[in-house]
């Protein structure tokens, strides 16, 4: 469909204007479920302009949004958004934090923007075209020495009582094998920063559609692998995710769900 790219591009460096404007400036912040769970005044004025710039060209197309929820359409067309995903981050004045936007046709994510606006940085992905930051193709690393991947994960705020494992016993399998792991705080840019090379695998429990759907893609295009930890293709859902470059996606699953390969 024409224009979809240029209102994404437009939504995103909008969103963005306004993160970058108020960022490290005064706000108010509440918080959502649990006391650590924020959101900002800016969260939501990002996405209010967001809102406005896809409802202007596309009143009729369906959308997902982190903080004022979902508003469906008869449409085969979703947007997917996150107006500041790393709002931790922002709130304290890190600069780790961003716009993240995909553009879901029928079942399949064909569009996907993470715009990080205090790094000067828009990664954006297109179905079957690549992956690209500030317009550069990029592409996963050629890693293939899992004994010297350099990675990163999350954790959640809550963890559910009926889920398998803690997250703290899975990162402590990697941190015994000696490898280097961090936690930036922003899913959608852990994911942008395996697709461009940076990291060689990410891993997170119990992420949501607007964290991921973007990023996922971006992996994708750029020659990565993206599954759940049971090695089937991930969906949007954001429940489990690994991602990486190809290379060490069957030793990090082996350390995060010992017999899922069996
Ligand atoms: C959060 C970030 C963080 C992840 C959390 C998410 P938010 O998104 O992606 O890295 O660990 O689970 O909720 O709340 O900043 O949009
Ligand atoms: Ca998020
Ligand atoms: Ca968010």
């Amino acid at each position: 469909m024409t224009g979809l790219k240029e209102v994404l591009t437009n939504a995103a460096k909008k969103a963005g204007t306004i993160i970058h404007q108020r960022f490290q400036g005064t706000f108010g912040i509440t918080h959502k479920e649990g006391v650590n769970n924020l959101v900002t005044e800016v969260d939501k004025e990002a996405e209010a302009a967001i809102l406005t710039t896809i409802r202007e060209r596309f009143p009729e197309h369906g959308i997902l949004t982190e903080e004022a929820g979902s508003f469906l359409k008869p449409s085969d067309y979703q947007w997917i958004i996150d107006p500041i995903d790393g709002t931790v981050n922002f709130a304290h004045g890190i600069p780790l934090c961003c716009v993240s936007i995909a553009v879901k046709y029928k079942d399949e994510i064909i569009l996907g923007m993470v715009y990080n606006p205090m790094m000067n940085e828009l990664f954006f992905a297109e179905k079957g075209k690549g992956a690209f930051l500030n317009d550069r193709p990029v592409r996963v690393s050629e890693k293939t020495d899992f004994s010297r991947a350099f990675l990163v994960t999350g954790f959640p705020y809550e963890w559910p009582a009926d889920a398998r494992e803690h997250p703290l016993r899975v990162f402590d399998r990697f941190v015994m094998q000696g490898l280097p792991v961090r936690r930036l705080g922003s899913a959608a840019l852990d994911l942008c920063w395996v697709a461009c090379g940076r990291f060689d695998g990410f891993w997170e429990y119990n992420l949501q559609p607007w964290d991921v759907a973007a990023g996922y893609l971006m992996v994708t295009e750029a020659g990565g692998r993206v599954t759940d930890f049971d090695n089937r293709p991930a969906g949007i859902s954001g429940k489990q995710t690994l991602a990486t470059n190809g290379h060490i996606h069957e030793e990090m699953l082996r350390l995060i769900r010992p017999g899922a390969l069996d």
